[in-house]
């Protein structure tokens, strides 16, 4: 795990969202799976920054997002395929066909999660981008009994519910979500994880540092070859 400790989120945008620059110029047709949360805002603000420069082009690039509510509208403001399009999409030429989403509305969710993992399994994420919740969740697969494989309809956890109900003023925050697996999460060829503040600090810790177990599901990427963390000093103070 090559781990960077930065002064503030800024920083942290700056050097994750070079790190995709640098890979999409290399590879135009990368397959990036991305996340949702506050960490990742500064990552996207450098990219489509570089775009608006004419340093990058995101036409060829292909996305799948790790995660979506349940039961949402996906015109909703709070949906992820929302909050996608506002953070990133909306400011870059990538094309709505290659940006992918589990669809938490879907009537059938187990064929659903099945679709999705066949085409995360065809396309093959060269670079996977992760938040991490306060309770070492990645995606939204929360600590659990077991680590999971692949996607799935998962029951939030007050953690969760308590850290992101402040994004939903008039509808009450959805308690289901579909989530990748952390098996598909773990077969990404690349992972960049960013972690921002003290709320964090206990979970950086226990991700790196710690046993690994699907308490902390971070924890598994202590077995994966290729992982860089950028986190600031907040989050890396209990290291
Ligand atoms: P945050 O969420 O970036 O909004 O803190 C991260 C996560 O829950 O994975």
């Amino acid at each position: 795990m090559e781990i960077f400790i930065m002064d503030n989120a800024e920083e942290i945008g700056k050097a994750a969202g070079k790190l995709f620059v640098d890979a999409i110029n290399k590879k135009p047709n990368i397959v990036l799976g991305l996340a949702t949360g506050a960490s990742p805002v500064p990552t996207y603000q450098y990219i489509y920054g570089e775009y608006q420069k004419g340093n990058v082009s995101l036409r060829d690039v292909v996305t799948y997002n790790l995660d979506e509510y349940v039961d949402l509208p996906k015109s909703d403001k709070n949906s992820y395929y929302s909050f996608m399009h506002t953070e990133l999409f909306d400011h870059t030429d990538i094309r709505e066909e290659n940006v992918h989403f589990l669809d938490g509305n879907a009537a059938d969710v187990e064929a659903e999660c099945k679709r999705y993992d066949e085409a995360l399994d065809r396309a093959q994420v060269d670079i996977q981008l992760l938040g991490i919740g306060r309770n070492g969740h990645i995606g939204f697969n929360e600590p659990s009994i077991c680590f999971t494989k692949g996607a799935f309809k998962v029951k939030l956890t007050q953690s969760t519910i308590s850290a992101n109900s402040m994004y939903f003023n008039e509808n009450p925050m959805p308690h289901y979500a579909l989530t990748m697996g952390v098996g598909s999460i773990m077969k990404a060829k690349k992972i960049v994880l960013v972690a921002t503040g003290s709320a964090k600090a206990d979970a950086m810790a226990a991700m790196i540092h710690g046993e690994v177990t699907p308490v902390c599901p971070a924890s598994i990427l202590q077995f994966h070859h290729d992982v860089v963390v950028f986190m600031d000093k907040d989050a890396a103070k209990l290291l």
